[in-house]
């Protein structure tokens, strides 16, 4: 099956987020990524849910939102109300596996699937008591926060532990650093969802980037 390729808007002028959502759903992404930062979990701050809101209504591709802010539980019901379609929470942003689970039975009570994501300095191991719960494991391959860093090979091996680990169903995304070279690292290792922005957004032809990573 093709990869899910979930354009990162982080990278698209926001001066512009229709058309360049537009663009990329006339070009055959699959997803649209939302990168939601509060400045606290990391050191920048970007979209919140008024934002995502509007996006829901101009956009028939599912909102992937992924969340990098602390107390994602508190904030998760907002964003769905919003109109995520994945809603992806950090593994670090919580205290206990009771309060990870918890979050995860809340985000699937409805038709939203939910995500784990983890930053690079994070073991996989540590999701192993989750991997057969979640509809999607995020595997960061930069240190979360801004668009455009380079993509961390050593993060990479992490894919094939969850790969090994998972349900045949489990949906394994990949962000930071994508482009047409290290998608193939990721999907060779196992990933089937990749995240890009300044890829696809950077790029002469948005067209051509969108397909070389499916
Ligand atoms: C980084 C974000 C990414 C970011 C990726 O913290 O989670 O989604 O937009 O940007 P690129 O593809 O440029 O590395
Ligand atoms: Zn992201």
């Amino acid at each position: 099956m093709a990869n899910i390729v979930s354009p990162s808007i982080l990278s698209a002028d926001f001066a512009n987020l229709e058309r360049d959502i537009k663009s990329a759903e006339k070009y055959g992404a699959d997803w649209i990524h939302v990168d939601v930062m509060d400045g606290h979990f990391v050191p920048n701050i970007t979209i919140g849910v008024p934002v995502v809101k509007s996006i829901k209504r101009i956009t028939a591709l599912p909102l992937d939102v992924h969340l990098m802010i602390e107390k994602p539980d508190f904030y998760a019901q907002p964003f769905i109300d919003a109109g995520a379609d994945i809603l992806t929470f950090h593994y670090e942003a919580l205290d206990n596996d009771n309060q990870i689970q918890q979050l995860i039975n809340k985000i699937k009570s409805g038709s939203v699937k939910a995500g784990i994501s983890i930053k690079p300095k994070t073991k996989p191991e540590v999701l192993l008591p989750f991997l057969n719960s979640v509809d999607m494991v995020l595997i960061m391959t930069v240190e979360p926060g801004f668009g455009g860093q380079k993509f961390m090979s050593e993060c990479a091996e992490k894919i094939k532990f969850i790969k090994d680990n998972s349900p045949k169903n489990l949906i394994i995304q990949v962000d930071g650093g994508i482009d047409n070279n290290t998608a193939k690292i990721c999907t060779s290792l196992g990933a089937n969802s990749l995240v890009a922005g300044s890829y696809i957004y950077k790029s002469d032809n948005i067209q051509n980037a969108i397909a070389s990573l499916k």
